[in-house]
């Protein structure tokens, strides 16, 4: 599994707290960071390393027999109950790594390349629901549309979902390359030859079929509980909208009270700011970085202390 993890450096030393402490790597992976972080860490520290995707869980579990790490195959939205409740509030640092591994993207058979020929899948964790074919093939056109043009920042959703809704009329469509064939049609002949026309809808459907975002807006307020304070949580995203709603999170915990700054009374019930930002601008890949690792390019790290 080669997975080259993006931002390692700045984000370990970001979360390092406590040498001795408890930490979560809500997104495992190839295990880059993982093992970043536990080379830096004392022989009585624990980690707490989640990935929703079974395969990845049990290979990171073959490689890295380390007794100060505890493998939980979950969704890192139920962080609250993987956590044991003794350790609620005694987090030193979490991180989540966003999006999908390059080891989910390599294997053909899940779905989630457009250079592959494979069943729409795109399942993270396969023991869950939906599948990129029911979306595809069920999905009605207009919601089809806006979720290409939204969560792909696709300009020409409309006419993709046209074409795919022309296309599933006639027979189903089933596979990852029979997509592509149709985005291909679907989009103006520049614009297959900038970059792959079918980068931006693969990504749309990926981030519907598995939640992503909203795992991540349930998932932040429960690491802000889970930490104690002074522990850091360590956030790398690699879509707008994803960093937008870090960054809209990171803010309103970072406020005294957010009621609209001209509301005479407050309606909010005085909230008390439950975080400090330790970077105002997010963090992003040096030059070098983005030469080298190519996803590196559009990573973001954002990172908050409790207070
Ligand atoms: C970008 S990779 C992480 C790479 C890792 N940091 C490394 O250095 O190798 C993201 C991983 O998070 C997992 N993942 C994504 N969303 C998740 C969620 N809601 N809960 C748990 N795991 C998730 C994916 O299955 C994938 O393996």
């Amino acid at each position: 599994m080669i997975h080259q993890p993006v931002l390692l450096e700045e984000t370990i030393n970001c979360l390092m707290g406590d040498p001795n402490g408890l930490y979560i790597d809500c997104t495992l992976g190839g295990g880059g960071h993982l093992k970043a972080l536990i080379a830096r860490l004392g022989e009585q520290a624990r980690v707490i390393a989640i990935d929703r995707d079974i395969q990845i869980l049990e290979l990171c579990q073959e490689q890295l027999t380390d007794s100060r790490i505890r493998f939980v195959h979950g969704n890192f939205r139920d962080l609250s109950r993987i956590v044991e409740p003794e350790e609620l509030g005694q987090v030193d640092g979490i991180m989540m790594d966003l999006g999908v591994s390059s080891f989910q993207l390599d294997q053909a058979h899940r779905g989630f390349s457009f250079h592959q020929e494979a069943e729409l899948d795109m399942r993270m964790d396969k023991s869950s629901g939906l599948k990129a074919w029911d979306i595809i093939n069920l999905c009605p056109e207009e919601e089809l549309a806006d979720i290409i043009y939204r969560l792909g920042e696709e300009r020409y959703g409309r006419r993709i979902a046209g074409a795919i809704v022309k296309a599933r009329n006639i027979k189903t469509i089933d596979t990852t390359l029979e997509l592509v064939e149709i985005i291909k049609q679907a989009v103006p002949a520049h614009y297959r030859r900038e970059k792959h026309p079918a980068r931006r809808t693969f990504q749309a459907i990926r981030i519907t079929v598995n939640d992503e975002l909203g795992a991540i807006e349930e998932a932040l307020p429960q690491a802000v509980e889970a930490l104690k304070p002074g522990g850091k949580l360590a956030v790398i995203t690699f879509h707008s909208l994803e960093d937008r709603m870090v960054k809209r999170f990171f803010s309103e915990r970072t406020r005294n009270c957010i009621c609209p700054p001209r509301q005479p009374v407050c309606t909010c019930g005085g909230q008390r700011a439950q975080l400090r930002l330790l970077n105002r601008r997010p963090i992003t890949a040096s030059e070098e970085e983005s030469l080298s690792n190519h996803r590196a390019r559009s990573a973001k790290l954002r990172v908050a202390q409790k207070i």
